[in-house]
């Protein structure tokens, strides 16, 4: 079923991405060389803490999945594109990280992710290019977010970037509904045709998480975790995520400082 919010709803899920965006600014500023991935989890719980919200990715248990989500954050390196759990890897200097965060406060639900370079090694351009290209996808998939468009409207502004620099994209893994619940309908995925899908109005929320994987093939593999999604290449992944509210002043970004 897909819910509509009340701008009251949409006021209190801007505070919601609040607290996200900060847990995801410091968990981005642990991200040093030397650093282990449960620091910044640590960091990243802190702030949420602290803010009287709750993480929403721990103990989250979604079908796809073996076992509850065991931490706060996500932290995928290098050929992980989402979910890699927190470990005790130290990052090295121009390992590609990405960091997704989930947040709950007063009932409501903010869910973002950005894609790094640890700092203290040249950056390498294909690097550079491939987590550039995710944000444009994502700029391009929000400013496809109005009311009037439909929810393949996105995915094609999503993809159409994303294809356009030569990436793969996973076909299973993609957007979706937010709002008491951190997955609701509709799913919203990375690439699609205009025109089609539920029709976008004033109190949607959507977020919307491009993946794009450097290596150009779609394909992935899963880690025996049961959590870790890899390229089957080896080939780098980037993944970048925001929630939105579709209003009827535009697209509303709530996972901002
Ligand atoms: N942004 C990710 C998603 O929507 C968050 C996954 S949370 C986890 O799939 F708990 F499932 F890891
Ligand atoms: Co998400």
């Amino acid at each position: 079923m897909i819910e509509i919010k009340t701008d009251a709803a949409l006021e209190a899920m801007r505070e919601a991405g609040r607290v996200v965006a900060n847990a995801l600014a410091a968990a981005r500023e642990a991200a040093v060389p030397g650093a282990r991935l449960r620091d910044l989890d640590e960091a990243a719980r802190a702030v949420i803490e602290k803010a009287g919200a709750r993480p929403a990715f721990l103990g989250y248990h979604p079908s796809f999945a073996p076992t509850p989500y065991p931490a706060v954050l996500c932290t995928s390196v290098n050929d992980a594109i989402v979910h890699g759990i927190p470990t005790d890897y130290r990052l090295r200097p121009g390992d590609l990280l990405s960091l997704d965060c989930g947040a709950v406060l007063d009932g409501w639900t903010g869910d973002s992710a950005l894609s790094l370079l640890v700092p203290g090694a040249p950056a390498r351009p294909e690097d550079e290019r491939l987590i550039r290209t995710a944000e444009r996808a994502l700029e391009a998939g929000i400013a496809a977010a109005v009311t009037g468009a439909r929810i393949g409207d996105i995915a094609h502004a999503v993809g159409t970037v994303a294809r356009a620099g030569g990436y793969g994209v996973p076909q299973d893994f993609g957007g979706h509904g937010i709002g008491r619940a951190m997955h609701e309908d509709p799913p919203v995925p990375n690439e699609g045709r205009p025109g089609r899908g539920f029709p976008l109005r004033h109190g949607l929320v959507l977020a919307i998480e491009p993946m794009l994987l450097a290596g150009g093939r779609d394909a992935y593999v899963c880690d025996p975790d049961g959590w870790t999604l890899r390229t089957t290449d080896g080939s780098r992944a980037a993944h970048v995520e925001h929630t939105v509210a579709i209003t009827d002043d535009g697209p509303r970004v709530l996972t901002l400082p």
